[in-house]
């Protein structure tokens, strides 16, 4: 990695000792996995949407929370409280999609045929959560006007993300249940609120990575393109002029999007030329022309992690191959507010879905060896050091397929799902799973910095100041302020989730510190993010913050080009 991006040299203030932070050291003792509470529905879907409140969906089934005297399918699950409340949702979200736009509204996207009467057709859904203000979420509602309020083409396990306008881009999914592979696909892009008089783009890229590309991975670069991954192909497109531009296949034949499921994530953006790279790991490289019935809960996953750096040279250069401690199908790839990237959950052989391949366990699912520890991935360090799970706990509890994990406005991780089957099964191995847990990195548990008058609001390129308690046995050496989309975890993808590091001096009582936001809304699309404070590894709790004018998407450029 070339100095001029690496993290410690670009946040670590020249008003500092330069000593910086052994990357790796921090994983060497103090996580924990602790379980706290039941998500009351299956948790196939998360999004955290206020400081208090993360949002659960699952499929219109069987689930055993009740609301309006029927089972619930939505749930508000109460970050403080640790208890789960009955969401009322109209339509099925089962395979849903969704993120925040840059006016803070959540929005919900796609879903399915309800096998229950008590749901609609969610196949065009869009749901909007507005910004509520009340810490328990019970006064606010999830809104849905299908008649007037729907997405252009049906939609069953799309992905969505925020572009640089603040609005959501849709991409991809199948027209009709398929059981495995997408033999019905929806080859197309659209968005919300829409572009193009509301007409979807036809995509060649997803017409020729079929069928194995359903919940594309997709990221908005900083220069407001858009990289994405479908199968082993993977693409730049330029929204403004509809234009897909082919990049290199993922090596070694390795499939990272579902039913062959590895994730990816862009890495954390760093100033001042927030260079974007992107890393893919875990997935299968099966051949993808066999017959589900054919392939089979034995099979390895892949242990390939793939890295490409965005750049005209990076693109030359392809991708660089690492590998994980094991091979995963279905892990989930986390930012941590330090730069590092947490890999956990999902299974060590198999494929995602349920009931489609030979020997499932427990007669439906499709994959097998839970992989049970997380591993750690430190994009600075020295290739073929960066990952390691040392001081990792082990958890009791298989997160296979329809699991999620997101990262909390307190710093830790929720982790809660799983359900390799068609509803909720509890007596079978790999059951439909209702315990929540937490994964607290050591410094939930220690003395951490605590961040005081954060300003609610911050426009693009403005220098703001912000308050800080630094426990005094702190010494000092490194500081990094990161401003984080914490995204939408669906399938195995965190789509819209973003880390920017932003340049920060600490003033020399180090009682404030003085930060430069993003440059301009391409860097970090406008809307809602966690500000979280790392001093010497041990990171403050997020504040809650809105980034950039606040409005309803499509809003104008903000701030500077870079
Ligand atoms: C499954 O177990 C949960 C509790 O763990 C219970 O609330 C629910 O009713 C059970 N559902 C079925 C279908 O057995
Ligand atoms: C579970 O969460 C509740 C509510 O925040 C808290 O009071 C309790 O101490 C937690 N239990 C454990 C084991 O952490
Ligand atoms: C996919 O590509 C084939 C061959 O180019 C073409 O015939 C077909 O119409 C395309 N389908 C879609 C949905 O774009
Ligand atoms: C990607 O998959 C296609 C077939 O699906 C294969 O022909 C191609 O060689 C693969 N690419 C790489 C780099 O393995
Ligand atoms: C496919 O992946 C498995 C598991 O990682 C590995 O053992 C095998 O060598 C790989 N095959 C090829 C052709 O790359
Ligand atoms: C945010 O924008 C969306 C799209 O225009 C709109 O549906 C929603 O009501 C807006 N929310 C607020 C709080 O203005």
């Amino acid at each position: 990695m070339a100095k001029n991006r690496s993290i410690k040299d670009a946040i670590i203030s020249a008003a500092l000792l330069s000593v910086g932070v052994d990357f790796a050291a921090a994983a060497t003792s103090g996580w924990q996995f602790v379980q706290n509470g039941t998500s009351g529905i299956l948790a196939l879907e998360a999004i955290i949407v206020s400081p208090t409140l993360a949002i659960f969906f699952d499929r219109a089934t069987n689930d055993p929370l009740e609301i309006n005297g029927h089972p619930a399918w939505g749930a508000l699950w109460n970050l403080e409280t640790n208890t789960a409340t009955p969401l009322d949702v109209l339509s099925d979200s089962f395979c849903a999609s969704g993120s925040l736009l840059s006016n803070g509204t959540m929005v919900s996207v796609g879903g399915h045929i309800p096998v229950i009467s008590d749901a609609t057709d969610g196949r065009m859904a869009i749901r909007l959560w507005e910004p509520c203000d009340d810490p328990t979420g019970t006064s606010c509602k999830l809104f849905e006007d299908p008649a007037n309020l729907h997405l252009a083409e049906t939609r069953w396990y799309p992905s969505s993300i925020r572009i640089s306008d603040g609005s959501l881009m849709i991409i991809g999914g199948m027209h009709e249940r398929t059981p495995f592979y997408n033999t019905d696909p929806s080859n197309s892009f659209e968005f919300f609120p829409p572009k193009d008089g509301g007409v979807p783009r036809p995509s060649e890229f997803l017409n020729r990575t079929g069928p194995v590309n359903l919940f594309p991975r997709a990221f908005a670069l900083p220069d407001g393109t858009i990289f994405m991954i479908a199968n082993n192909q993977s693409i730049l497109y330029d929204i403004e002029t509809g234009v897909e531009t082919r990049l290199p296949d993922i090596p070694n034949g390795v499939r990272v999007t579902n039913p062959f499921d590895g994730s990816a994530t862009l890495l954390p953006l760093v100033p001042p030329l927030y260079t974007p790279e992107v890393l893919v790991c875990g997935g299968t490289n099966s051949t993808d022309q066999l017959p589900a019935d054919e392939l089979d809960s034995q099979f390895p996953a892949s242990d390939q992690c793939s890295r490409i750096e965005l750049t005209p040279e990076g693109i030359k250069r392809g991708w660089i191959v690492e590998h994980m401690l094991e091979g995963r199908i279905m892990p989930e790839l986390l930012l941590l507010p330090n730069g590092q990237v947490l890999i956990v959950n999902g299974g060590q052989s198999g494929f995602a879905a349920f009931a489609g391949v030979k020997n499932a366990v427990g007669g439906e699912s499709n994959a097998d060896h839970p992989a049970l520890t997380p591993s750690l991935y430190a994009p600075d360090a020295p290739i073929g050091r960066r990952i390691n799970n040392e001081g990792m706990p082990t958890s009791e509890i298989p997160r296979l397929y329809h699991s999620v994990a997101t990262l909390t406005p307190n710093g830790n991780i929720l982790i809660a799902g799983s359900n390799p089957h068609a509803q909720v099964v509890n007596a079978t191995e790999f059951p439909t799973e209702f315990r929540v847990e937490y994964l607290n990195p050591p410094y939930v548990t220690l003395a951490r910095p605590t961040l005081r008058s954060v300003p609610a609001q911050i426009q693009f390129n403005s220098r703001f100041d912000i308050g800080i308690d630094i426990p005094d046995n702190l010494r000092v050496s490194s500081i990094k302020v990161a401003l984080m989309d914490l995204g939408f975890s669906s399938h195995a993808f965190h789509s819209s989730s973003r880390l920017v590091f932003m340049e920060a001096r600490l003033s020399p009582d180090h009682k404030s510190i003085s930060v430069l936001s993003p440059p301009n809304n391409r860097v970090y699309p406008p809307g809602p993010a966690f500000m979280y404070v790392t001093v010497d590894d041990i990171t403050s709790a997020g504040a809650h913050v809105m980034v950039g004018n606040g409005r309803a998407p499509p809003v104008e450029d903000q701030g500077i080009a870079l």
